[in-house]
């Protein structure tokens, strides 16, 4: 792979995203990563805490949802790995509204990101990148 590569990770303080982060910047020395994550009761910034002095790694706190918040995370992204989740099986049965509205808008988000890599990409292409 090429490591050359800026990484958006959603859900990045999470179990598998942090794990994801932390293996991706110990061995791939080039690469770059952005942590775009909500912080909800799953959310452990202590997963990640030791790599705040690492300058490849960055974090934004946000929502995956709001639509701001990622075209802002997305600038210079070459590639998105998402894993931002409402992922506790209980938690969902009990609060099934919000889990629907969160899937709703996370596909929302997942086309943006698509849309948004697609544009960089045919531009990258466009000025031989
Ligand atoms: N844990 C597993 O064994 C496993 C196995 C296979 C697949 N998966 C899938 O991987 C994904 C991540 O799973 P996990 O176990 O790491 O989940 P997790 O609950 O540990 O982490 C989810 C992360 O997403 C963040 N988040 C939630 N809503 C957000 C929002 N609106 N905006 C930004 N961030 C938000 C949370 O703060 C948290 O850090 C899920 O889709 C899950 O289904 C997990």
């Amino acid at each position: 792979m090429d490591s050359e590569k800026n990484f958006l990770v959603t859900g990045g303080c999470g179990f598998i995203g942090s794990n994801f982060v932390r293996y991706m910047l110990e061995n791939y020395q080039h690469c770059s990563v952005t942590n775009l994550d909500k912080l909800t009761y799953a959310g452990n910034p202590d997963n990640l805490r030791d790599l705040e002095k690492d300058t490849r790694y960055s974090f934004i706190k946000g929502d995956i949802c709001d639509p701001e918040i990622v075209n802002k995370a997305m600038e210079n992204i070459d590639i998105a790995v998402h894993f931002a989740a409402e992922s506790h099986v209980d938690r969902s049965i009990s609060r099934k509204g919000k889990l629907v509205k969160f899937t709703i808008s996370a596909q929302e988000m997942r086309e943006r990101i698509y849309r948004s890599l697609k544009r960089y990409w045919s531009y990258s292409e466009r000025i031989n990148l």
